[in-house]
């Protein structure tokens, strides 16, 4: 089977979204949305991966698949909970009530219902798609709770004596929402509370909820968010939270922020990691399939696994230790594709061990300190400070492709800009002072 380090990548065709993403017995899980038939979006599937360390993944093919009327049209994205031993997966059925004669992958007009189901599993490497399902939540008639088709992507944790879901929906499509349900034996749901915002998009997909340094943090990404006409609309974003988990209301304390200013990473899911961080990991989203002429072409990948943090009301996303403790080897000498525009930038160039000797290899990790208006061009990718932001363009290695951003910046910075930079194939995520933003881009060549 097929192993990826550092970043998982689509063994071929299409991934999209983490799934079920949990520390289980001794290994970390993580499944995601899968086409695996083409490098489009399309019937949903859950892929699977594991890993010792969030580093090294193996890719163990398909784990879940439309076997049931309620889940014909997809098995879209859930989350994973280990009770009692046992693997407990939720995920979002979809059924689709019309059907487009020339693409059976597609629903037309958006002209389908979702359910929520879930399927258990002993051991987390064996799932009986036939006999170990159950729908737990029929389709919600009534919009004043939830929308027909657009209510999604259940996240379950437990709490106390009970377990709770997040559930992300729309109000008339206008709208986004997120629903609330409750239970005592993680089958059994009732409906609790529901949150309406504003911020929340046309359609929230993706929410997380989770405690952080003693704060509540909300994850969600909400639809068509941004007004530019360019890709991405949809943007994942977070906040800090009031939470009541007696009654399930929640309030958000903030303005959502932008979770990644490049701008590509979508839909995150956290989960705890061996040692009882907050770990967050999120699909990067494509533009265009990469070609390998000894494999199937693949189109989307995850970033790297991040820590979560909340510092001064602020929250951060750092650097996972395992991938700290991968970069082992520290080097003087540049590789040839990267040039700071002044010769007193301090860089620090950092590979995996026994890779540092083999020319332009990657993956590669740099630290470097820049002042306003000094530059480090990493082949055809750009960084600069200017009007105190870390500033990034694209463009060279993001050729022939139209309408997607192709510069990104964070917000302003008081004067402090500490970048480290992890540069891979196809990925480059420059975490600045600490994990204070963090800016990523897909790229095309170096
Ligand atoms: C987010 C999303 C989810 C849905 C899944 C379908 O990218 O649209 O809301 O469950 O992807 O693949």
């Amino acid at each position: 089977m097929t192993r990826n380090i550092l970043h998982l990548r689509a063994p071929g065709n299409w991934i999209n979204d983490p799934n079920g993403f949990i520390y289980y017995k001794g290994k970390y899980h993580l499944f995601y949305q899968y086409f695996p038939y083409a490098p489009v979006w399309g019937t949903m599937h859950w892929g699977h991966a594991v890993s010792e360390d969030l580093v090294h993944w193996e890719h163990l093919g398909i784990a879940l698949f439309p076997t049931k009327a309620y889940d014909q049209n997809g098995v879209f994205s859930g989350s994973a909970i280990d009770k009692d031993g046992r693997l407990y997966l939720y995920y979002s059925a979809v059924r689709y009530l019309e059907t487009d004669a020339e693409n059976i992958h597609v629903a037309p007009n958006d002209h389908y219902e979702t359910s929520q189901a879930m399927i258990v599993s002993e051991d987390g490497y064996h799932f009986d798609n036939w006999k170990d399902k159950r729908k737990i939540i029929p389709v919600v008639m009534d919009e004043e709770t939830a929308n027909r088709a657009h209510t999604r992507d259940p996240k379950v944790w437990k709490d106390g004596e009970h377990y709770y879901m997040v559930l992300g929906s729309t109000y008339k499509e206008q709208g986004g929402r997120v629903l609330f349900y409750r239970s005592k034996d993680a089958v059994e749901w009732e409906y609790v509370n529901q949150c309406r915002s504003s911020s929340f998009g046309r359609i929230l997909e993706c929410p997380d909820l989770f405690e952080a340094n003693g704060e509540y943090v909300f994850i969600g990404s909400p639809m068509s968010v941004t007004e530019d006409g360019l890709e991405y609309a949809h943007q994942a974003m977070c906040t800090l939270a009031d939470y009541d988990a007696s009654t399930c209301e929640m309030t958000l304390k903030q303005e959502m922020q932008l979770i990644d200013h490049g701008m590509d990473l979508y839909a995150p899911q956290t989960n705890i990691d061996r040692d009882g961080r907050r770990v967050m990991i999120a699909w990067m989203r494509m533009p265009k399939e990469v070609e390998n002429p000894e494999s199937l072409p693949w189109r989307g990948m995850m970033c790297l696994p991040r820590v979560i943090e909340v510092e001064n009301g602020q929250i951060c996303f750092r650097v996972h230790p395992e991938v700290e403790k991968y970069f082992d080897t520290e080097t003087e000498q540049l590789p040839d594709e990267i040039h700071p525009s002044h010769n007193d930038i301090p860089v620090q160039m950092y590979y995996p061990e026994g890779s540092y000797d083999i020319p332009c290899a990657m993956p590669y990790r740099l630290k470097a300190v820049l002042k306003e208006g000094q530059e480090l061009h990493i082949g055809g990718y750009r960084l600069w400070i200017e009007d105190d932001r870390v500033r990034a363009d694209r463009s060279r290695v993001y050729k022939g492709i139209e309408g997607y951003r192709l510069t990104g910046n964070t917000p302003k910075l008081g004067g402090r800009y500490e970048l480290d930079i992890f540069v891979d194939h196809n990925l480059i995520e420059t975490f600045v002072n600490g994990g204070q933003y963090v800016l990523s881009h897909v790229v095309y060549g170096v």
